[in-house]
């Protein structure tokens, strides 16, 4: 064990230091109304002409929407509107987005929605540089390797970080498997962070995502053989979701803190670019994709147990968060001030209903014991070494962590 646990940290220390020495070309414009800007920066890029805008079937609808096209239209530029995005990122859509991309002679991709609405048209545009091959075919890492068209992205959750994240979820059409399309070539090269496109997010939307991107930053945080500027903005947007996300979800913070938001939502994501996330997210993937519940509320649960059981070896850090968040008396001792941080967590996924939304969701699953094994066995091979986490996690221990989530148990770590 001791030597698979070194070469794991040997194997993770080299792929961080890629990371970590990866340029981002990617900008972001963060303002009330920011959305109007897009023509002038398409624009400045030398942009004219038709651009293909990537959306969802309820947006399209929307009066917001209607607005904004029209805007591109008195900028002169025309908008070639795909509407064919569904929750999960589809090969079928994708295909059909880089057939329409070609068959207009697109110029640029906006993608105005939440994370799969991003990651279709990350895909896309990945498409379109690689027209004889499959979408599926691209999936894997760094098989893009061309410039891809501009992407402009315009979150309408603040959470998922996709707007510069270097990755797109994809569900093959044909094999109904999830896979990822990891290229540094395929981040957005402009992110949008407009208030105005988060104000009709139902609440308990903008709790899940916001406690997803609470999960990034503070994964990407704890995580070992970080990089100061990741930490950095890791921080950030811990201190930003602490002090807006109650707001947010009770919908009196109005545009200020919807903005605080997406910005915290965009750190989040560049820290885990950079540094990765851990067994919260594999444990939640593995929960969520056997039980289909939304990632947001599956991170939400997982991550006060993933963080109780690392224990005091991120007490420090843990403790830097409590700190940064001003919920910690300053004197307290380290395991104090995590014990409050890793508590202040649970207590935000209480009050925002989603413990109860999440055990209602299993109230009727009969979860065995093979089950749990498989859900371990998912989440042990996704993090296992590819993520850099502060302690290394058995099968067994994964196991009988997932039994405890799955019961509502947050009883002492014994094994
Ligand atoms: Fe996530």
């Amino acid at each position: 064990m001791i030597f698979k646990n070194c070469c794991y940290r040997i194997y993770q220390c080299v792929l961080l230091n890629v990371m970590h020495t990866i340029k981002y070309n990617n900008k972001a414009v963060s303002k009330k109304g920011a959305v109007y800007y897009i023509p002038g920066l398409l624009k400045k890029q030398g942009i004219t002409g038709n651009v293909l805008v990537i959306t969802g079937p309820h947006i399209v609808k929307t009066a917001l929407f209607h607005k904004i096209t029209s805007v591109f239209k008195e900028e002169g530029i025309s908008c070639v509107i795909f509407s064919g995005t569904g929750a999960e990122t589809e090969t079928g859509g994708i295909e059909k987005a880089r057939k329409l991309y070609i068959a207009k002679k697109c110029n640029a991709i906006i993608a105005i929605g939440g994370g799969s609405v991003i990651d279709c048209a990350k895909a896309a545009a990945a498409g379109v540089t690689r027209p004889g091959k499959r979408i599926s075919r691209l999936a894997g890492y760094q098989k893009v390797r061309r410039k891809i068209p501009v992407i402009v992205a315009v979150p309408t959750t603040a959470g998922t970080g996709a707007e510069v994240t270097a990755c797109a979820v994809i569900k093959d059409t044909v094999t109904n498997n999830k896979k990822i399309i990891a290229d540094t070539g395929i981040v957005p090269r402009f992110a949008v962070l407009d208030p105005l496109m988060t104000g009709s997010l139902p609440s308990y939307m903008a709790a899940y995502s916001g406690m997803d991107a609470l999960t990034h930053a503070t994964e990407a945080y704890i995580n070992k053989y970080s990089s100061k500027s990741a930490e950095k903005d890791a921080e950030t947007a811990v201190r930003l979701i602490m002090a807006n996300i109650t707001k947010v979800y009770c919908g009196t913070g109005g545009s200020i803190c919807r903005k605080k938001m997406l910005e915290a939502s965009y750190l989040a994501g560049r820290a885990f670019v950079r540094n990765a996330v851990g067994y919260v997210h594999a444990i939640a993937h593995a929960i969520g994709s056997r039980y289909n519940i939304a990632h947001g509320m599956a991170v939400a649960v997982v991550l006060p147990y993933v963080l109780a059981w690392y224990g005091k070896c991120i007490n420090k850090k843990l403790a830097r968060l409590a700190d940064i968040c001003g919920i910690a008396g300053k004197n307290l001792p380290e395991s104090q001030k995590a014990k409050i941080y890793i508590n202040y967590i649970k207590m935000l996924g209480k009050k925002f209903g989603i413990d109860k939304s999440f055990y209602q969701a299993l109230k009727d699953e009969n979860i065995n014991k093979k089950d749990i094994k498989n859900m371990a066995k998912c989440a042990i091979i996704e993090s296992n070494p590819h993520y850099p986490v502060p302690k290394i996690m058995s099968l067994k221990e994964c196991e009988y962590l997932i039994y405890r989530i799955c019961n509502g148990s947050y009883m002492v770590n014994k094994l």
